[in-house]
């Protein structure tokens, strides 16, 4: 079966479909990933994000890899570099969504993508476009929001965590800016399935958001 985890930036994605994987068994795909460590590549190679040509050849010419280590920490490398903590830093953040809305970068991740489902049956994969374009009959579809100070709060925990030197006025802007340029682009735009569970998360734990979606996977099981 299929979980397609969809929701916009810092709405809680991650945490959730990790937890939701784990819980269930089932191989997690993060998607952002893909996109951040095409923007890492293309910041460190000094390309002019806006250059699509360039970006495009940059997606279909690198090797992504994301691998389980242990206790749903996941590894990141892009042709052999680890780039795990490197792809979450606010500079990444920035640019990942005018890489993200070239459709030729969209193709060339999303075709990566589909593949996994060829060795994974089961899996929890997590974007903005899972449940309308990559995987549109996949089992489970849900699409996680909250507000947008809630999520701007959450992502500033994250990243002070991580000893990045952050402001929560400048996260906030980020959010809403990636949150525009995601959900007005041509191609793929983020976008509810029209057969998608919606859950705010605003006022929920991480638990029983994971615990509402392993009870929607096994009534779906139970088919
Ligand atoms: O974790 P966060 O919500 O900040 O974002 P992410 O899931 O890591 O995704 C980073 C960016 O990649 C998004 O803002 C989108 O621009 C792009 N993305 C996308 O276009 N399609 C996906 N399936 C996943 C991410």
């Amino acid at each position: 079966m299929i979980v397609a985890i969809d929701g916009p930036a810092a709405s809680g994605k991650s945490t959730v479909a990790k937890e939701v994987a784990k819980r269930l068994g089932y191989k997690y795909i993060d998607t952002g990933a893909m996109y951040r460590a095409v923007t890492w590549k293309a910041l460190k190679e000094k390309i002019d994000v806006t250059n699509e040509d360039a970006v495009v050849a940059l997606a279909k010419g690198s090797q992504i890899e994301i691998s389980e280590l242990k206790n749903s920490h996941y590894k990141v490398t892009i042709d052999g570099e680890d780039v795990t903590e490197a792809i979450r830093s606010p500079k990444v953040s920035a640019a990942v969504s005018t890489v993200a809305k070239v459709p030729g970068v969209r193709t060339a991740l999303v075709k990566k993508q589909r593949s996994y489902a060829d060795i994974y049956p089961n899996m929890v994969v997590e974007g903005r476009d899972i449940g309308t374009v990559v995987f549109p009959d996949a089992e489970l579809k849900v699409f996680l929001k909250a507000s947008p100070v809630e999520r701007a709060k959450r992502r500033y925990r994250e990243l002070k965590e991580k000893g990045h030197k952050v402001e929560l006025s400048a996260i906030e802007r980020d959010i809403i800016t990636r949150d525009k340029i995601d959900s007005t682009r041509a191609a793929s735009p983020l976008l509810k399935a029209p057969d998608a569970r919606v859950i705010d998360t605003t006022s929920k734990t991480i638990s029983q958001v994971v615990q509402e979606i392993v009870n929607l996977a096994k009534k779906e099981l139970m088919k």
